[in-house]
């Protein structure tokens, strides 16, 4: 069978993540999909700079809507950033039958109710792992491997920016502004960075995944955000003293006057887990009521982390898309050509 065509609206540092790891695991991805996943559009403004990494391997283009345009792309995976032009965009691609990707937390936290309506009228999928925390298949979780649960809260470090900052200041006495340069140094911190150090990142998150676990509407204008940029390197050391971490959590969580959504610093008791998590790392906890309580942790950003997210999308819609239900290959189902790579 063909592979399923994938074009990718953007080629930045994920752009690039997904490219790359979808050539290096292909027989593994392709054994798991059923199928065959291949990028054969990629856009970027700056073609050359595409260019040098697809090689003669996809088309580059320098207008996303070329992508849009083509009847043979299947999937489209938006990485763009941003409102105005992704939701456009988004919208185009889904008018257009393809099915979409997106690593996008901002434009599906404000726009996503009408986003995945106008995709449930026409019939495709709009998956969206990549979006929050990087590599840790959050979405995934909280949709399938707790499905059985009645989510009671969840709470997470779900901005790297700010968890690096908090670090650094703490281990290293650096200065807040000293800190956010590294970070945007790093690629960890988002074209604005605003949007992580004043807890707007988290909170397109946290929306996110209260949505899901919820099945409540995207509400982002019900959050109360509040960022790290009061806290000062004397807060850290007395917090430090008193045997508490200052980290920046969101919260979500099933009150008596209906679904709460909060980011803001809080104190956690230094034993905790979650207050030893470090650096750009993030961390998600989940209760369930059947499960009790549960944690992921991983990388919240990164070209391949983030690329791992939106391939694992590319292959449940690739499985969910091929008309034959034979090709629909459950994950862990047994299949003779893996056998070569069982350990002897
Ligand atoms: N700016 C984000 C962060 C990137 O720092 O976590 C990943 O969403």
């Amino acid at each position: 069978m063909k592979p399923i065509q994938v074009g990718l609206m953007g080629f930045g540092t994920v752009g690039t993540g997904v490219f790359n790891v979808l050539q290096r695991n292909q027989a593994e991805i392709k054994r798991r999909a059923g199928r065959g996943i291949e990028v054969s559009m990629v856009s970027r403004r700056n073609t050359a700079l595409a260019q040098e990494v697809v090689g003669d391997r996809a088309t580059v283009v320098a207008d996303a809507r070329a992508i849009i345009a083509n009847p043979d792309i299947d999937i489209v995976v938006e990485l763009i950033g941003g409102y105005d032009l992704a939701k456009e965009l988004v919208l185009e691609a889904i008018a257009a039958g393809k099915h979409v990707v997106t690593a996008n937390k901002a434009l599906l936290a404000v726009h996503g109710t009408e986003i995945f309506a106008a995709a449930s009228a026409k019939g495709v999928m709009v998956a969206f792992e990549a979006a929050v925390a990087g590599g840790i298949p959050i979405i995934k979780s909280l949709r399938e491997g707790l499905t059985a649960n009645r989510i009671q809260w969840i709470a997470g470090i779900i901005n790297g920016t700010t968890n690096f900052i908090l670090s650094e200041m703490r281990d290293k006495g650096l200065d807040f502004e000293v800190v956010l340069k590294e970070a945007q140094r790093l690629g960890y911190a988002e074209a604005d960075p605003t949007f992580d150090i004043e807890g707007v990142d988290a909170a397109h998150k946290l929306t996110l995944m209260s949505a899901i676990a919820f099945g409540v509407p995207v509400q982002f204008d019900k959050a109360h955000i509040e960022g790290i940029t009061k806290l000062s390197s004397v807060d850290i050391k007395y917090a430090e003293q008193l045997g508490y971490r200052i980290k920046l959590l969101g919260i979500t969580k099933r009150t008596p006057k209906g679904i709460e959504l909060r980011v803001h610093p809080c104190l956690i008791p230094a034993k905790r887990l979650i207050a030893n998590v470090e650096g750009a790392m993030n961390a998600v906890v989940v209760n369930g009521d059947a499960v009790g309580t549960t944690l992921y942790y991983g990388k919240g950003a990164g070209s391949e982390p983030t690329g791992s997210a939106v391939i694992a999308d590319l292959v449940d819609i690739t499985r969910l898309h091929t008309a034959d239900a034979a090709q629909r290959v459950p994950h862990l189902a047994f299949q003779p050509d893996a056998m070569s790579d069982t350990p002897v």
